[in-house]
């Protein structure tokens, strides 16, 4: 049957298409009907043949839990992440204010290794908030005390809530004159929203970013916390996580920082991340050191991929190349169908401009 017949008898069923678009198996199965065919779906859907198995109970070990640090701008989120890292990152940014999100490995109490998510808390970065409580397992809510619950803030607590994450809440700059905390726990249970020290469910924390004072209290916290989640992931199996951002490098060509929530990543495994894939030719841990392999939960650097996947995306390892190639490309073709089925919604104002 040639493409126009096609095209005609998608028209007769009240359904406007081109040369290049692709049907879904509904109106293929209409469209065969018409032309006296029958049809039958015998391709497996490739994305569907690379979710994950589901790991066996015994192939489970404890893992590092992963903590996203979010809350309103300067309420002091870098300020803590760089006491309990002996860092001082906040220096370094650029009028103070974090722009994006950076992921750390912290060995503290007993050698327990934690995974820290800073996140920026200017309204602008709702996406950023979002994803770093997508990927996380408790959400740490720092409130400065001579501010109060802002807008930030309550959005931090909702994507918290909409990923399902506990929260644990930390009362920062304690060491103000005059801090009183009380006015933060009232304005939270207004927020239906009660503390464990006001009889509610939410563990909290004063501290002194500054100072470092209720930092140790509050890491005691997390772990027991962390431990009754009692977080569990499969070392042992290509690995797979969520893309934190990327970027081109001029001397090392794309750069890519990404969270590995399963599995073990080595140099040299074949990764394929959103529309991008390549062999990993180094890997980096958060200090910039060069490593061979990392496990659950740490943040790593890799170099490697043919592009820069966007954040948020899921990454995975193949033992088949061919295969990840063959995703990427079928991806690709996707986003490039649908866009340019969205610039068919065009106003009439956005032509106007375009021309
Ligand atoms: P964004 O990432 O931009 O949202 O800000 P942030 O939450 O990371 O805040 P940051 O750590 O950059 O701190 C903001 C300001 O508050 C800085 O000037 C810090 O020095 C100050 N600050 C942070 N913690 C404390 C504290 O415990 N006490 C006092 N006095 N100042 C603090
Ligand atoms: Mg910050």
């Amino acid at each position: 049957v040639n493409a126009t017949d096609v095209i005609i008898s998608c028209m007769s069923l009240g359904i406007m298409v081109t040369m290049n678009q692709r049907l879904d198996a509904e109106i293929i199965t209409l469209v065969t009907d018409e032309f006296g065919y029958n049809v039958e779906f015998v391709g497996l859907d490739l994305e569907e043949m690379i979710q994950d198995d589901k790991d066996l109970e015994e192939n489970l070990k404890t893992r590092p839990p992963i903590i996203t640090v979010m809350g309103h701008v300067d309420h002091g989120k870098t300020s803590l992440l760089d006491h309990i890292r002996n860092t001082n990152v906040i220096a370094g940014e650029a009028g103070g204010i974090t722009q994006h999100i950076a992921a750390y490995s912290v060995e503290c109490i007993n050698n327990q290794s934690i995974t820290f998510l800073d996140t920026p808390g200017h309204e602008a970065f709702t996406a950023m908030r979002a994803r770093g409580a997508q990927v996380t397992d408790i959400a740490i809510i720092v409130i400065a005390v001579d501010d109060q619950v802002m807008p930030q803030t309550k959005e931090a607590i909702s994507h918290a809530q909409a990923a399902n994450v506990p929260m644990i809440f930390v009362f920062n700059k304690m060491d103000k004159p005059n801090a009183k905390s009380d006015k933060i726990r009232e304005q939270l249970a207004n927020l239906n929203l009660l503390v464990e020290e006001w009889g509610g469910k939410y563990p909290s924390q004063e501290i002194s970013a500054k100072l470092g004072t209720g930092v140790d209290k509050l890491l005691e916290k997390v772990l027991l916390l962390s431990e009754l989640l009692d977080l569990k992931s499969n070392p042992n199996k290509p690995a797979v996580g969520t893309v934190i951002e990327a970027s081109l490098d001029k001397g090392r060509g794309y750069i890519t920082t990404m969270l590995l929530q399963g599995g073990t990543l080595k140099v040299g495994d074949y990764v394929l991340a959103g529309i991008n894939h390549g062999k990993v030719k180094n890997i980096l841990d958060e200090r910039g050191k060069s490593i061979h392999s990392a496990g659950p939960s740490k943040p790593i650097t890799i170099l490697g991929l043919n592009g820069a996947p966007t954040a948020g995306d899921k990454f995975k390892v193949f033992k088949d190349e061919k295969l990840a190639k063959q995703l990427a490309s079928r991806r690709e073709q996707l986003q490039r169908e649908q866009n340019i089925r969205s610039q068919k919604h065009l106003t009439l104002d956005e032509i106007g401009r375009r021309i």
